[in-house]
C-alpha cells in the first residue's frame, strides 16, 4: 500500500470535495447491529433522500385534509403533479420542453414506445439490440415482434463484442447498422450497459441508425442521473428509464420517458391510449374519441401515482442543487480513485471489465475475481457479510458503483480493504 492509499488520504480527498455534504441528505444503511454498511449499490437501488418522507407526508396530509379536492386544491395539485418533474427530468435527459414525462415503470414505457415506434413494413422489419441486453428489454422486444407476427430468429439482430473482448466497439455497432440498413426498423441500446458498465457512444450510433432509415431508442436505466445526456441533440427517437437507481426515488418508483420533439405531433402514430394522455383541456368531458396531447405527455395512460412520484421530486431537488455536470466531474474522479485502489492493492486478483476511458463508463465498475465462479460467489457472500453492499450478476460479475451524491473516497477505500481481506491479499 502506498501513502496515497490510506484511509487518511481518502478522508483528505473527502474533505476537499465540494459535494461531500450531500451525503448528509441521505439515510445510510446499517448492519442489524447498527454498524455502517459500505454501500456501493446505487446502480441497483439508490439510497433514500432524508427529505423523501417529508414529500410523501405532505401528500398524505393533502389527502387527509382535502380528499378528492386535493386533485385541484392541494399545495401541489395532483392532476398536473407529473408536470412538476418535467423540467428537472429534462435537465438530466438533455431534453427540450415537452419531450419528457414521468410515468409508469421502465418496461411498461418500453412497450408503449415500441408500440408506436417499431413499425415494421415490407422488409424493413428488424430490431438491433446488444447480445447481453437486460432480460426485461429482450422479453419486451420479442413479445412486440410476436405481436407483428415476427420472430426473434429472423427479425432480432443481437450484436456481441468481438471474440475475447468485453465491450462493443462503436465502429462495429455502426458497421452492423450499415450492413443491415435495408432491413432495420429500430435500434434499441442501453445508455450504460447494466453488466459491463459500458457507456455507449450514443451520438454517432443514433446518427448511424437514422442515416440507415431506422429509429433509435435508448434504455437509460443505468445512465440517467449517472452520466450527462443530450437526448435531444443526439436525436434519439425515444428513451425510457426507471427512477430507483441513480435517481434515488425508491423501489418501483415512477419511471420516465423521452419522445423527441419531431414526434410531438405525430398523432397518426398508433399508440396505446389512456385518459391521461388525452388533451388535458377536454379530458374530463369524457368524449368517445381520444385526442392525444402533443409531446411525451400524449403517451400517458393513467393518473400519476402520487406516493411513488413524491420521492422522485425529493431526489430531483438534490440533483438541481448539486448539478449533473458537477456530479459527473466528481463521479469520474471517484470511480478513477476506486479503480486505482483496486489496481495497486489487488493487481493479480481481479479483472475490471468496465471500459477504462471515463467517457465510456458511468460510475459503476464491474469486476471479475480471478477465481472459479463458485469461489467468487462464496467470496462475494463473505463481502456482503462483512458489510460491503455491491451486487453479484451471473455468471461471475461483481458490480460496485461509487455514487457521487452520497459515496465518499473513504467508502471506496473501505470497499477495497474488504475485498483484499476476503481475497486474503
Ligand atoms: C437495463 C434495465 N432495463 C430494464 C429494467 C427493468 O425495469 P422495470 O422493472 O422498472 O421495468 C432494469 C431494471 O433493473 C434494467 O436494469
Amino acid at each position: 500500500m502506498t501513502s496515497r492509499q490510506s484511509i487518511a488520504d481518502a478522508l483528505q480527498r473527502d474533505a476537499s470535495d465540494p459535494l461531500a455534504h450531500f451525503v448528509d441528505e441521505f439515510h445510510l444503511p446499517k448492519h442489524r447491529d447498527g454498524a455502517p454498511l459500505t454501500y456501493l449499490c446505487g446502480h441497483s437501488l439508490g439510497l433514500q433522500p432524508k427529505s423523501a418522507a417529508r414529500w410523501i407526508e405532505e401528500e398524505l396530509d393533502s389527502w387527509a385534509a382535502g380528499g378528492v379536492l386535493a386533485h385541484h386544491d392541494a399545495r401541489r395539485p395532483w392532476i398536473p403533479y407529473h408536470r412538476l418533474l418535467s423540467e428537472p427530468l429534462a435537465a438530466l435527459a438533455g431534453a427540450g420542453p415537452g419531450e419528457v414525462v414521468a410515468m409508469n415503470s421502465l418496461t411498461v414505457n418500453l412497450h408503449l414506445m415500441l408500440t408506436s415506434f417499431f413499425r415494421p413494413h415490407g422488409s424493413r422489419n428488424r430490431i438491433l439490440i446488444e447480445a447481453s441486453a437486460f432480460g426485461s428489454d429482450r422479453y419486451a422486444i420479442v413479445s412486440q415482434l410476436a405481436l407483428h407476427g415476427l420472430n426473434p430468429h429472423e427479425h432480432l439482430i443481437e450484436i456481441a463484442p468481438r471474440p475475447g473482448e468485453r465491450h462493443l466497439r462503436t465502429e462495429d455497432i455502426i458497421a452492423r447498422i450499415e450492413s443491415e440498413s435495408a432491413r432495420l426498423a429500430l435500434v434499441l441500446l442501453p445508455g450504460v450497459q447494466y453488466l459491463s458498465g459500458q457507456f455507449f457512444q450514443l451520438r454517432p450510433i443514433i446518427a448511424a441508425a437514422r442515416h440507415a432509415g431506422a429509429l433509435a431508442g435508448i434504455d437509460l436505466a443505468h445512465a440517467i442521473g449517472n452520466t450527462v445526456l443530450e437526448l435531444h441533440d443526439w436525436n434519439a427517437d425515444f428513451a425510457v428509464w426507471c427512477s430507483y437507481k441513480y435517481l434515488n426515488a425508491g423501489p418501483g418508483a415512477t419511471g420516465g420517458c423521452f419522445v423527441h420533439a419531431r414526434h410531438a405531433r405525430s398523432f397518426d402514430l398508433p399508440r396505446l391510449a389512456g385518459w391521461w394522455g388525452h388533451d388535458a383541456g377536454t379530458r374530463f368531458e369524457m368524449g368517445p374519441d381520444f385526442h392525444p396531447m402533443p409531446g411525451a405527455e400524449g403517451w400517458q395512460l393513467s393518473n400519476p401515482p402520487i406516493f411513488s412520484t413524491a420521492p422522485l421530486l425529493a431526489s430531483l431537488e438534490l440533483f438541481e442543487r448539486a448539478g449533473i455536470a458537477r456530479l459527473r466531474t466528481k463521479s469520474i474522479a471517484l470511480t478513477a480513485y476506486l479503480e486505482s485502489l483496486l489496481a495497486v492493492r489487488l493487481p493479480q486478483a481481479i479483472e475490471i471489465i468496465t471500459p477504462a476511458r471515463a467517457d465510456e463508463r458511468g460510475c459503476q465498475l464491474s469486476l471479475r475475481l480471478l477465481r472459479t465462479p463458485s469461489e467468487s460467489k462464496r467470496i462475494f457472500a463473505q463481502l456482503t457479510a462483512a458489510g460491503l453492499v455491491g451486487d453479484w450478476r451471473e455468471p461471475d460479475i461483481i458490480r460496485l458503483a461509487p455514487v457521487p451524491l452520497y459515496n465518499t473516497h473513504a467508502d471506496c477505500f473501505r470497499a477495497v480493504e474488504m475485498l483484499a481481506g476476503a481475497l486474503d491479499a
